[in-house]
């Protein structure tokens, strides 16, 4: 199993080009599935839950094409097997964006069940009774739901938490549901914004979309478009969390300020000089960072996934920060690896009270989930002497060439056997 070995201590300088969101591409891979027409995404991502997702597509009969690595085209036309089993479901909750398209379009889906999941217990209930209420009858056996309609009918929907995936599966059932559907409490963050301008591209009539109202007026059909995948929000955060962490200067290209003030918010208390123009963030940091305190909420709130890796940076600032996780229970996996490594945290409840210590110094540790994985790297980057992660493939689900681009920033990163 590959694992990252980093030699700690090396400021992060120059610049980095940032791909295209994970939590966008998937869910527009999905609404391939809404057409008969070809849909071309740029700005794609080289990660292994894109090639899980396009596994996936590939076995329900979609064609898959790629002009180059970044641009996938997608033909639903031949849709014959609306199917998603446990072994990529398992590996890949974001597979429940399946359903709504499939069963909008084919009136019939069958969706294994995401099971646990290391943060937390994670539940699609949301998504099950929002496609209820638009007439669709639903069984779960044998650990898949079952969805049947022969046309989904608008409703009116309230999911009792905002949930952003759950937003995307109902959002797009509703495009080609009979009638209107509003969904209240909806999610704002951006990745839903950007697949409903894919929708409108392929004919969709979805407006409110980025505020918590969103309406959708259903049609009878979607044809093809090409859309350009927004950039990675959390790729974005994480590298700045490395420069600042590391007392670097980093040109972040290809990205957008706008998608992460929260972060730049709390980056910049901690004493990170950002400024945003276009495309481009610059950040410099000098000194030790000022400890920061903050709660994680739905967007424009400081997001979850950003949420390990500003523990790091508390790790090592000059006070005590106070970390609230609102979203997901068990969330704080992460702080174990990291007082392996020197860090004082205490963790009560949802809550993780982080006292600065001065250095970090390098050890063995275990990737546990995704962004917890990122917060190992930054840990790393910063300690004293080597930090080998175990179990990296949590961090090429969703960083692209992470090694590569940080090496290119000057930092001493290695994938071992
Ligand atoms: C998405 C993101 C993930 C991010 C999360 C929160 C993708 C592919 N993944 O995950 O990176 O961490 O948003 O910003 O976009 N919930 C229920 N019932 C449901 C659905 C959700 O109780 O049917 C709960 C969840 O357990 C969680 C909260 O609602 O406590 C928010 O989860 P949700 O927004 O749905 O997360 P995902 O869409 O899975």
């Amino acid at each position: 199993m590959d694992k990252l070995l980093i030699s700690g201590g090396v400021p992060l300088n120059g610049e980095v080009r940032i791909s295209g969101a994970k939590n966008a591409a998937l869910p527009l891979m999905c609404a391939a599935l809404l057409t008969k027409d070809p849909l071309t995404l740029s700005n794609a991502p080289n990660l292994r839950d894109i090639s899980t997702m396009l596994t996936l597509l590939g076995k329900m009969g979609v064609a898959i094409s790629r002009a180059e690595r970044s641009v996938i085209s997608l033909d639903a036309r031949r849709l014959d097997n609306p199917e998603a089993p446990y072994e990529l479901v398992r590996t890949m909750r974001a597979s429940i964006l399946v359903l709504g398209p499939l069963v909008a379009r084919m009136g019939y889906a069958r969706v294994s069940l995401p099971g646990g999941c290391a943060i937390g217990q994670r539940p699609v209930d949301l998504h099950i009774k929002g496609l209820q209420a638009m007439g669709a009858t639903i069984s779960v056996e044998h650990g898949y739901i079952t969805v049947r309609a022969e046309r989904l009918r608008g409703a009116h929907l309230r999911p009792g938490l905002v949930t952003v995936t759950g937003t995307e599966n109902l959002m797009m059932a509703a495009c080609l549901a009979e009638g209107i559907t509003t969904i209240e409490n909806a999610a704002r963050e951006p990745e839903v914004v950007d697949l409903a301008a894919c929708l409108n591209a392929m004919g969709a009539r979805i407006g409110g979309a980025g505020t918590g109202v969103m309406t959708i007026e259903g049609v009878t059909a979607l044809h093809g478009a090409t859309h350009q995948i927004m950039p990675d929000r959390i790729e974005t955060g994480t590298f700045l969390a490395a420069a600042a962490a590391t007392g670097g200067e980093v040109r972040l290209v290809n990205t957008d300020g706008a998608l992460i003030e929260s972060v730049i918010a709390k980056l910049t208390q901690a004493g990170a000089k950002i400024s945003c123009r276009g495309t481009t963030i610059n950040l410099s940091m000098s000194g030790r960072p000022k400890a920061v305190s903050f709660e994680t909420a739905p967007f424009p709130e400081f997001p979850t996934d950003m949420q390990a890796q500003l523990m790091t940076l508390d790790c090592i600032a000059d006070g005590t920060g106070v970390i609230t996780e609102t979203i997901f229970e068990n969330r704080f996996m992460h702080a174990l690896e990291l007082r392996r490594l020197g860090a004082d945290i205490h963790i009560a409840g949802n809550a993780a009270t982080i006292r600065g210590v001065a250095k970090l110094s390098g050890a063995t540790v275990m990737a546990t989930d995704l962004r917890a994985s990122a917060s190992l790297v930054i840990a790393g980057l910063v300690a004293d002497g080597d930090t080998l992660i175990d179990r990296i493939y949590h961090l090429d689900r969703g960083y692209d060439a992470l090694e590569s681009k940080l090496g290119a920033l000057g930092a001493r990163v290695r994938r071992v056997q």
